[in-house]
């Protein structure tokens, strides 16, 4: 039997604007999630006071916190529970939480109401398009990027958030001297980060041996971690210096 060969496209698209534009891989999936009616009412009233919107204009982060202390990117805050300890033991930081899961937003937004932190803002997008698009060149002075989803099915590893490409959007946002502090349960993604991170000249391993650091103290342990220790796996901390490159760049 003949078949009759379509082209395909590699990728799905989707139409933007009018116009029809690839749709770009994401390391999250949109799930639903149930919000419980605390969430709601923190999602409702608590974002404008917390929030640092979800998309328009490069942030003013002087401005959003209302002090010059330096700023903090945690990537991915799940619950936020790892966030408001740190935020909470750390008032001369400034933490900027992204998300897009809204029950753990809900969650960390009750947190901060509850514990009266006033050093924590949070915005509810993509931290891909909030670095690309909101956040000005060598901004942060760290980066906390707390077991992002691995994605251990190798058809689904383009989506994994720790990619080159990444890397140096996150290199360009950070100031010289700032630490990116990777932590994850899944062996073969801390490798597989390593690898990024040893490609990139704008970083470099702050364990002498070229792998893990241990664990910084002051590091809360979280929601998925102590699932992942449940399940017997090691929890690996990567910490980088972000380095001015000989020759600059
Ligand atoms: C495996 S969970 C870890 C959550 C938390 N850090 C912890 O350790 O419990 C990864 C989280 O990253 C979030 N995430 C994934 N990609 C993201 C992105 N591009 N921007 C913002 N959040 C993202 C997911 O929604 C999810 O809540």
């Amino acid at each position: 039997m003949a078949l009759i060969m379509t082209k395909q496209p590699q990728q799905p698209e989707i139409a933007v604007g009018g116009h029809a534009a690839r749709r770009p891989v994401r390391s999250f999936v949109r799930r639903a999630g149930r919000l419980t009616d605390g969430q709601k009412r923190a999602l409702h009233d608590l974002l404008p006071r917390y929030g640092a919107g979800e998309s328009g204009h490069a942030l003013d982060l002087a401005r959003l916190f209302g002090n010059d202390q330096p700023v903090i990117l945690e990537i991915g805050f799940g619950n936020g529970d790892a966030t408001w300890r740190m935020a909470q033991a750390h008032p001369e930081h400034n933490f900027l939480g992204a998300e897009v899961h809204q029950p753990g937003i809900g969650r960390l937004l009750l947190a901060l109401e509850r514990e009266g932190i006033e050093n924590v803002r949070v915005v509810c997008a993509d931290a891909v398009e909030l670095l690309r698009d909101r956040i000005a060149e060598s901004a942060l002075d760290g980066v906390r990027i707390f077991f992002p989803d691995p994605w251990p099915k190798k058809r689904h590893h383009k989506r994994r958030m720790i990619n080159p490409e990444f890397v140096e959007l996150l290199a360009s946002r950070m100031k010289t001297g700032a630490i990116l502090h990777l932590a994850t349960d899944w062996a073969p993604y801390a490798e597989h980060m390593l690898n990024v991170l040893r490609g990139s000249r704008n970083f470099d391993n702050l364990a002498k041996a070229g792998g893990g650091s241990p664990r910084p103290e002051w590091r809360p342990r979280t929601k998925y971690e102590q699932r992942g220790e449940r399940l017997g796996h090691p929890v690996i901390d990567l910490l980088f210096r972000r380095v001015a490159p000989a020759g600059g760049g």
